[in-house]
Formats: structure tokens, C-alpha cells, sequence
């Protein structure tokens, strides 16, 4: 038997470590990253109806008949809401922002009925009565041509739910004529239009806009009633900013939200809540961006806005309510604004004139006087007629939502210093990723980069911060994160293996939040909450978040994994490639050798015969290749060759498009293979992909942040030696990576100090059991007990719903049998969180 083997058993003995057994050791003695209180917020945007129809607890859909406003800075065209054809200000193209507009959606919601059938003739839009100018819009009914009842019908959002014994609240306004003294049936209906609960007000003056309310108490629960609004007798009526709420709303606000969905989020103990986006403030034009000031004050007066994820915001859920909300859970407020430039997947038009600029610098600082302002300022003032004398807690503001180029960085350089002379206690957000631009900011606090990737790359990047040089003179905020795709416990704990890394890294990452937050339902997407109007359950990816937050560590304490096998080096193997996304490019000289010797090279004369272009429209023009189709990932690839340790070198241009261009190998069949990707996340830096089964995953750190520059040609050589890659532009070196086969196994731990307890966090995406030995170094005393709190399911791509809404949960129970060294068998798909009391 060799030494080193005989050495390696006889520690396994004195260690009593079993066969297959990983082991961990934590060093109670060596503290590292501090982990901040901060690290665990969550972000609202009005998305997939995660406010009107979600949190805010409206339950008239489209109350004030507005919902057919265009959106602001557009015009109707042929059908379109159709945006200025101004520059967009990434690359000043012209993007011809539109989308298909119809005058009906001003009845979004509402149904007119007469005689049990749809009436269409008696009944229109109106801005002639308005009742505000914010909103004027109102239904007017010409009662007079009416054979029967007029019922005017708002089905909610997808159905009104009352629960029985809980009251509810009702507004609505009128202005009619020869109907003073007549009555109007207020009633909530079932889907056969049977009355189940109805008052009757009376109309007490004509010609002159007239305020009505009251409150129902249900007799029973039902999640499928409408709200109507009953004439029977003659005359004319507008009608406009029919409204009802519980009255039992999350800590009993009047114009609140609804207190089972704000009860999850509080439940989450979220250090912080980001407000109010996301795109929807960057907006479709920077019209249609939030304006904060809309947002206050009387929800009748508040305009409301189209936003550009489909629908109209109320406004209801406004800058005073997020507020509101942040102070009643115990929350940070970050507040987000406009930078001076719409989304640039829209109009992407933008402001850079000094004034205009001035002006929206201004918005912001009166944004922070609103929350943080003494009564005396003026909207300190404001915010104490709107019924809060005391300050709000705002803590933070974002300026803009992921912008690049030089444009923000200039715009953002002027909010920073204006910000920070007035309010130097706020801390300013940055909103540009890793990207080059970061060079062109004077100051930096804090930078937000987001992560929409997916499980696969989560797992595979779970270490992406550990690679952070130490000195970056900034901290990180990531604003948004979500594994995409199937929406499972799988992708959840892909989210959990990437927050060990955070957590591992919180002196340097301060700050997370994923994002979507909530969606309704009837969207159909995948989002941390999802709700309808009677019920509300967390997706698994709730249920990692919350272990997290409601178990973070002050400290990190050092902990290494040793595995009992190491991992099988990885081998590249496979056809080789070129691609484009989104982008037409050219290519030509291309060459692959081989140990010093030239294997392959193309003129492109025989590409027909030798090469498959799987998708894209490729021709070959002399020397050149020529690759012209956008809007998808083109790719072809080299028929019947394999490579293993080559070089490929080849010269590459970019035509036009958002990227640049790739170099494809280790290709096994058409969905699994690597990439060089370079212009990768619209154009912003080189990094190497994998294509597999789950769809795709860059394998970045995101510290390289290099561009493809349209029309000139780049030499480039990409190098693979086993399982190390590297790619070179014009003989620099931009990235290189090491593709590793790793088990899906990841640990973090840390110190929580007041309740002098060890917090092990593991998490075990593979489908057999994990077995470790935990070694606790240097610890002063040890309890022999502890708690356990797992969550995981049989199989992996199980998921909760409305039918089983707590099927996969949190397990606590206790943990026995702790010492300095002992063996823990983590389930098969799973989440552990380990609480182990110990004194250092
Ligand atoms: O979370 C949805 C959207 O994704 C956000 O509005 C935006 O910031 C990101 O692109």
C-alpha cells in the first residue's frame, strides 16, 4: 500500500469518517465576511397584476373607466399606440415603438346588461362630465332607451372573493339627471346574476357630480362574484370610480393592501423593499415613466398609467403606500427613478439636456423630501396632510433600472452628486451591471447587476462572487434575480446554492432581492408568490428566501468541503461551430489546429458540402462567410469532425445587431455543445455558454467587459486544453474558464452571535442522499443538540399550488447526536438549515 493511501485511511479512522462521506470543516476560530442586516429585501414592481388585482386590496378592476388612456407619449396609429420616432439612447437607432391599441379597453372589466343580455346601445365612454381632471373619463347610461334594469357589471379581477362575516367597503360617484330621489341597487351577484347581497342608496341630487358609499357583510364565502350597479328607473347617469375593499386590510389602512399576500412579504422579514420597478420606471417613452408626484394624494384624483407590462396602473398602490408598508413591516425604503431614458427594448428615448435633466434630478430630491422631509419643507408638508406627520424610513435611492452606456453614466453622475449634497445619508444605487461604464461614473456607492438565468446556471455559478477581486471599490446590490424556466423545488435550490455564495460574499454583495415578486394567476408565469382573489401560496423559491432571511448569520465562519471522490476531470470533446445572436456577422480565415499541426481549414468554397447550417441564413461571398438572419440564434457547424485539444482561429466581424459573435465546440449533438460568446448579454462582454438540455448557461464571473465594435474584424483564436478554455480577441486574452464536473453540493456557515449558535446552510441538489461529516474546529463548548429545518421533496421538479399550497414547506424538528466531529445525511433535493448551538 502507498504511504500517501495509508495516510489518507488512517485520517479517515482518526476522523471516524464513514465511506462516502464529504467532509465540511467549520473553523469557529476564523470569522470571515461580515453578513449585514441589509442582505435580504425584496422588489415590487406592478407586474403580471402583482399590485392592481395582487397586493393593493381593490377589488374593482378598472374603477375609474380609464383603462382605454393611451399611454403616455404615444399616439393613436392605425390601430397602435405608436411612440415619437425619437432616438433610443443606447445606440440612437430608431426603434419604432408600438403596440396594438383599442378604444374598448375602456370598459376593461365592466359589462352593461339589460334583460338578462348584454346591452350595447345604451351605454358610452365619456369625457364630457369629468369628474376630476386626473380622470375624466365616466360611463354615461342613457337610462331612457332601456326596457328593463340597467345592471352595470365589474367582474373584479377574475372574480370577486368574499369571505363570509368580513365586511366590505363601496364607493362610487354620480352625476345624473332626472333620477334625484330614484334609488340605485348596489349588489354583489353570483355567475348567474342572482343578487347574494345588495343595498339600496338613494340618489339625492342631480346635475352635479355626487359621492355614494357602504358596506356589505358577506353571509358566505365566494370566490366568483361580480359587482353591479342596478338602475330601475328613467333619466341619465355618469357613473365613474366605482370602488370597494375589505375592510379587513393589512393593519387596517383605508386605501390598504390585502393582508394575506402582505403577510407573506412580512413574513419574509425583508430588510428592505424596492419601489416601484423595474422597466415601469424607465417606461414605454419617458412619458409613459412613473411620475411618483401621480401617485399620492386622493386615489380618486391619482391618473393611473398604462404600464408597459400590458395594463393600466390605479396608482392606488403609490409612493405614500410603499411607504406605508415599508414603515409597517419594519422596512427600508429604496426608492428607483427615472435616470433620463426610457427602456431601451422600447422607445428608449431619452433626456440629456440640462434642464430636462435638472428637472428629473429634482423629482428625485423631492421624492426624498416626501419621505424623509420635516412638516416645514413642502413635501414633508405634503405627506403630513396625506396623514403621516412622521418621516418614513428611506434609506436608499436607485437611479434608473438597468441602463448602459455613456448617457447614464453622465446623467447618473449628476443625480449622485445632487443627491448625496441634499440627503448625504442616502445611500445612491448605481444602476449599471459589470460593464465598462462603470469607468465613466465620478462616484460609486453601490452597483445593481441582475440575473435572469437558468437553474443550471445558478448552480454552475454559485461561486461567481467568490471570484471577485477583493478591492472593488464599490458594493453590490442585486436588484433581481430568478431562476428561469420550469418553475420547481429544482430551480428553487439552484436559487439557494447561489445565496451560499452570496452569503459567503456579503461584505462585498450587501444586498439581494428576486424578482418578479408576485403575479396573478391568471398570467400564468412563475413568480416568488402567486395569488387570486381569494388565496395566495410561495413557490418553493419563497420558502428558500425566508429559510435564508430568517436565518442569516452575522459572520461568516471558514468553511471547506472536501469531497470523498473528487470530481472527474472533464475532457472537451466534439464538432466544432460559429454562431451569431441576434446579430449578422461575417467570418473568414478560419483554421483549427491540432498539436502545432493545421487539421481544418476554410475558404469556405466547400461549406455546402462540409458544413450544416442548423439555423440562420449563411452564404458564402468569396472569402467571406456571411451570416444575415437576426431575431435568433443562428448556428452551423462543421459536418463529421471531432476535436479535442485544438485551437481554433479564425477572423470575425460584426455587421449589426445587439451581440457579436461565437465560436461553438465541444458539440456532442444539436443541443448540447460550448461557446466562445463574444458580445454576450446585449453586447456587453466575452464569456464562455453552455447549451444543454435545460436550455442555456453562460459560465461567467462578469468580470469581463468587453464589446463587440460593429464593422471592423477581430482575430480570433480560442484555445482548449481539456477542461480549460481561453479566449483571445486580437491576441489579448479576454476570458478564460475551467469547466468542472462538481456534484451539485454547497455549504455556507456562519455566527449568529447573540444566539451563540453555529448556522450550517447545505443544500443537496442531487437525487440521492448527501453524506457529511461536520467538523466543528475551535469551538469553546458544543451542545449535543440543536435544530434541523429542511426543505425538500421526493422529486425534484415538484412545486407547490393552490391545491397543495404547503406541499413542500420547511420541515423543523431537532438535530441530536452533535459534536466536534459528527456524520449528517442531507435528503436527496433538498435545502438544510442547521442550528447548532456553540460557544467560540
Ligand atoms: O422583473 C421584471 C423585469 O425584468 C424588470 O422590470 C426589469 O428590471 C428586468 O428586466
Amino acid at each position: 500500500m502507498k504511504q500517501s493511501l495509508l495516510l489518507l485511511l488512517l485520517s479517515i479512522l482518526s476522523l471516524n469518517i464513514e465511506e462516502g462521506e464529504d467532509v465540511i470543516t467549520i473553523d469557529l476560530s476564523q470569522e470571515e465576511a461580515e453578513i449585514p442586516s441589509s442582505l435580504y429585501g425584496i422588489f415590487f414592481e406592478e407586474i403580471t397584476h402583482s399590485g392592481d388585482g395582487g397586493l393593493y386590496a381593490e377589488m374593482i378592476r378598472n374603477r375609474g373607466f380609464e383603462d382605454g388612456n393611451l399611454p403616455s407619449g404615444t399616439m393613436l396609429k392605425d390601430g397602435h399606440a405608436v411612440a415619437k420616432p425619437l432616438h433610443c439612447y443606447s445606440n440612437d437607432s430608431i426603434n419604432h415603438f408600438k403596440i396594438a391599441w383599442h378604444d374598448s379597453l375602456y370598459l376593461e372589466g365592466w359589462e352593461v346588461k339589460c334583460d338578462g343580455r348584454t346591452a350595447t346601445s345604451l351605454h358610452k365612454i365619456t369625457d364630457q362630465k369629468p369628474l376630476n381632471r386626473a380622470t375624466p373619463h365616466s360611463l354615461f347610461l342613457n337610462l331612457d332607451k332601456a326596457q328593463s334594469d340597467v345592471w352595470v357589471i365589474n367582474s373584479g379581477y377574475w372574480g370577486i372573493a368574499v369571505t363570509k362575516g368580513e365586511k366590505y367597503n363601496f364607493q362610487f360617484y354620480l352625476y345624473s339627471t332626472d333620477l334625484s330621489g330614484c334609488v340605485v341597487k348596489v349588489a354583489l351577484i353570483d355567475s348567474k346574476d342572482q343578487i347574494v347581497s345588495s343595498r339600496n342608496i338613494r340618489i339625492d341630487k342631480d346635475n352635479s357630480w355626487q359621492h355614494y358609499e357602504g358596506t356589505f357583510t358577506a353571509d358566505a364565502s365566494a370566490n366568483d362574484l361580480r359587482f353591479a350597479l342596478i338602475f330601475p328607473d328613467k333619466g341619465k347617469v355618469n357613473i365613474d370610480f366605482v370602488s370597494m375593499f375589505p375592510d379587513n386590510t393589512f393593519r387596517g389602512h383605508k386605501n390598504g393592501l390585502r393582508k394575506d399576500v402582505a403577510g407573506m412579504l412580512e413574513a419574509l422579514h425583508p430588510d428592505f423593499v424596492r419601489w416601484p420597478g423595474g422597466c415601469i420606471v424607465e417606461g414605454l417613452t419617458m412619458d409613459n415613466r412613473i411620475k411618483w408626484k401621480e401617485t399620492i394624494g386622493d386615489i380618486v384624483e391619482r391618473p393611473g398609467e398604462y404600464n408597459l407590462w400590458g395594463y393600466r396602473s390605479t396608482y392606488g398602490f403609490g409612493y405614500h403606500e410603499f411607504l406605508q408598508f415599508c414603515e409597517d413591516i419594519g422596512a427600508n425604503g429604496m426608492f428607483v427613478c427615472n435616470a433620463g431614458m426610457s427602456c431601451l427594448f422600447r422607445n428608449g428615448d431619452y433626456w440629456t439636456d440640462e434642464r430636462q435633466v435638472d428637472d428629473l434630478i429634482q423629482e428625485a430630491l423631492d421624492a426624498i423630501e416626501y419621505a424623509i422631509g420635516d412638516t416645514s419643507t413642502t413635501y414633508g408638508r405634503k405627506r403630513a396632510e396625506n396623514g403621516h406627520a412622521q418621516p418614513f424610513p428611506l434609506k436608499y435611492v436607485e437611479v434608473g433600472n438597468e441602463n448602459i452606456g455613456l448617457r447614464y453614466a453622465r446623467n447618473y453622475n449628476r443625480f449622485y452628486k445632487a443627491i448625496k449634497k441634499k440627503y448625504p445619508q442616502i445611500e445612491v444605487i448605481c444602476a449599471l451591471m459589470f460593464s465598462p461604464y462603470l469607468q465613466e461614473t465620478e462616484e460609486l456607492e453601490i452597483i445593481d447587476p441582475h440575473y435572469y438565468e437558468t437553474a443550471g446556471w445558478f448552480y454552475k455559478n454559485a461561486d461567481v462572487y467568490d471570484k471577485l477581486p477583493d478591492n472593488i471599490p464599490y458594493k453590490i446590490y442585486v436588484g433581481e434575480y430568478a431562476a428561469i424556466g420550469r418553475s420547481s423545488l429544482y430551480s428553487s435550490l439552484a436559487e439557494a446554492a447561489y445565496l451560499t455564495g452570496v452569503e459567503r460574499n456579503a461584505d462585498q454583495v450587501q444586498m439581494v432581492s428576486y424578482a418578479p415578486l408576485i403575479e396573478h394567476a391568471a398570467h400564468g408565469k412563475d413568480h416568488l408568490l402567486v395569488l387570486k382573489n381569494d388565496s395566495v401560496y410561495g413557490r418553493t423559491n419563497y420558502y428558500v428566501l425566508k429559510m435564508f432571511s430568517e436565518n442569516r448569520p452575522d459572520v461568516n465562519l471558514s468553511t471547506v468541503l472536501k469531497p470523498a471522490v473528487p470530481a472527474t476531470m472533464f475532457r472537451t470533446k466534439g464538432y466544432i461551430g460559429l454562431g451569431t445572436n441576434n446579430t449578422e456577422a461575417e467570418f473568414k480565415d478560419l483554421k483549427v489546429t491540432v498539436d502545432g499541426q493545421k487539421i481544418t481549414t476554410a475558404g469556405w468554397e466547400d461549406f455546402a458540402e462540409k458544413w450544416n447550417a442548423i439555423r440562420g441564413s449563411w452564404k458564402v461571398d468569396g472569402e467571406v462567410l456571411h451570416q444575415s438572419q437576426k431575431g435568433i440564434d443562428a448556428f452551423a457547424i462543421l459536418k463529421d469532425m471531432e476535436f479535442e485539444d485544438c485551437t481554433i482561429e479564425l477572423k470575425a466581424k460584426k455587421i449589426s445587431g445587439s451581440e457579436g459573435f461565437r465560436v461553438v465546440f465541444g458539440g456532442t449533438d444539436l443541443k448540447n455543445y460550448f461557446m466562445a460568446d463574444m458580445g454576450s448579454h446585449t453586447n456587453e462582454s466575452v464569456i464562455f455558454r453552455e447549451m444543454n438540455d435545460e436550455g442555456s448557461i453562460s459560465l461567467f464571473d462578469y468580470r469581463n467587459t468587453t464589446s463587440i465594435l460593429a464593422n471592423q474584424w477581430y482575430t480570433v483564436r480560442i484555445e482548449i486544453k481539456g477542461d480549460h478554455w481561453r479566449c483571445f480577441l486580437n491576441d489579448e486574452l479576454q476570458y478564460e474558464y475551467t469547466y468542472t464536473l462538481d456534484k451539485k453540493h454547497y455549504v455556507v456557515s456562519g455566527y449568529d452571535r447573540e444566539r451563540e449558535e453555529v448556522i450550517v446552510k447545505l443544500v443537496n441538489a442531487e437525487a440521492e442522499n448527501w453524506k457529511v461529516r461536520l467538523q466543528l474546529d475551535n469551538a469553546v463548548s458544543i451542545a449535543s443538540e440543536g435544530t434541523k429545518i429542511v426543505l425538500s421533496a421526493v422529486d425534484r421538479f415538484d412545486e407547490n399550488s393552490f391545491e397543495a399550497p404547503l406541499k413542500i414547506v420547511p420541515v423543523i424538528s431537532g438535530l441530536s447526536g452533535i459534536s466536534d466531529s459528527f456524520s449528517f445525511s442531507c435528503q436527496p433535493n433538498s435545502l438544510t438549515i442547521l442550528r447548532i448551538p456553540c460557544k467560540k
